[in-house]
């Protein structure tokens, strides 16, 4: 069945646009997630998390191990599935293994949840087809629901996988009384404000225009970004690699220094995200000796961070919420520039080049 572009121009703004709402309805419907996982008993025997997939749901599953080892206390190794198939792993019936899949048919996540079943592990999949491979192939499946996603570059169906796996962290954490229900509810309310806040900064997107206008002229670029903000920066890099075909390199803020600050000059230009709070300050500091250097950077920050905004040739401010949601916020700019770049370089937006939806061989 054809699914309708709504008036959009492509598949990906329509998709970026559709965020708050997939948001809200997971919200509506969370029941189902918390009836979806395992019991108080079968948790507690876990002592370790391993979550695996490729691609931008990867992305998803790193984020979600911030929430995860804040909640729970449990340790989580997140590990890409074409090597997690084929790398030394420890895994056994005390180890979760999450999986996280779009289709739900990508073939290394495939082979990475064999593996897991073979070492006896619990399962459980987060996927947006219900009726996938990998939903089937796990004891527990939880469901995106955010509806076909035709573009191939990811992002509701990256919004829809944070979100699932935030409330997934939090009825497993109330499950073990790792939080009391004060800190659930906080966290609930913080989730249901979400969508709200994702709508203003879908808002203007003037600013999102003006630095595609930047990078459509550069070879080679640069994203930065601590803890989450890394996570967050890997997932803006990727966007603008598949479809703007520009090669773009995300890293830790603080590692600037240990080697890609020789190649920082004028013509560099930067996407520096700074959203989290506390680790917001340090990578101001990248960002100020970043234009030192002449480079010219673009920053995702908060409305409080004022040296930021002094620092960066153009500042997005996103708005305020707990430190643990803030990649739900601060992808969205990305998405906008990715797909604004794309448009700005006459690319085919909805099918980069040498891209499938999913990869259904190794
Ligand atoms: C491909 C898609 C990506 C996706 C990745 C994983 O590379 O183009 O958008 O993130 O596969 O796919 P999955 O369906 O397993 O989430």
């Amino acid at each position: 069945t054809q699914v309708s572009k709504d008036g959009f121009e492509h598949y990906m703004l329509k998709e970026i646009y559709e965020q708050p709402k997939v948001v809200k309805n997971i919200l509506e419907n969370r029941e189902e997630i918390y009836n979806s996982n395992f019991s108080k008993e079968e948790l507690e025997q876990i002592d370790k998390i391993y979550i695996v997939a490729c691609g931008t749901a990867l992305h998803a599953g790193q984020n979600g191990k911030f929430a995860l080892e804040m909640l729970t206390g449990i340790p989580v190794i997140t590990d890409i599935a074409s090597e997690f198939r084929y790398n030394d792993v420890f895994i056994d019936e005390k180890t979760l293994l999450i999986v996280i899949s779009q289709s739900g048919e990508t073939a290394d996540t495939i082979g990475a949840l064999e593996k897991g079943i073979r070492y006896k592990a619990k399962t459980l999949s987060i996927t947006n087809v219900m009726d996938s491979t990998i939903a089937n192939m796990t004891e527990k499946s939880m469901f995106c629901n955010a509806g076909p996603e035709i573009s191939i570059a990811s992002t509701k169906a990256y919004m829809a996988q944070l979100t699932v796996l935030f409330l997934l962290s939090l009825d497993i954490a109330l499950k073990l009384k790792a939080i009391d229900t004060q800190t659930f509810d906080k966290v609930l309310a913080s989730l249901k404000e979400i969508p709200e806040k994702i709508n203003i900064v879908l808002k203007d997107l003037t600013a999102y225009k003006e630095i595609a206008k930047e990078l459509k002229e550069v070879n080679s670029m640069f994203y930065i970004g601590r803890g989450s903000d890394f996570i967050t920066a890997k997932e803006g890099s990727l966007k603008l690699k598949e479809t703007s075909y520009i090669h773009s390199e995300p890293f830790p803020a603080g590692e600037l220094k240990h080697g890609t600050m020789a190649i920082i000059d004028e013509t560099s230009k930067i996407i520096a995200v700074a959203a989290q709070s506390g680790l917001d300050a340090k990578t101001t500091v990248n960002v100020s000796e970043l234009k030192d250097k002449g480079a010219k950077v673009f920053s995702i920050g908060t409305e409080e961070n004022e040296v930021l905004k002094n620092n960066s040739d153009i500042t997005i401010l996103i708005p305020k919420t707990i430190d643990l949601l803030v990649p739900m916020l601060a992808v969205v700019p990305e998405q906008l520039i990715a797909y604004y770049t794309a448009l700005a370089k006459g690319n085919d937006v909805d099918h980069p080049r040498n891209l499938t939806k999913s990869v259904i061989s190794e």
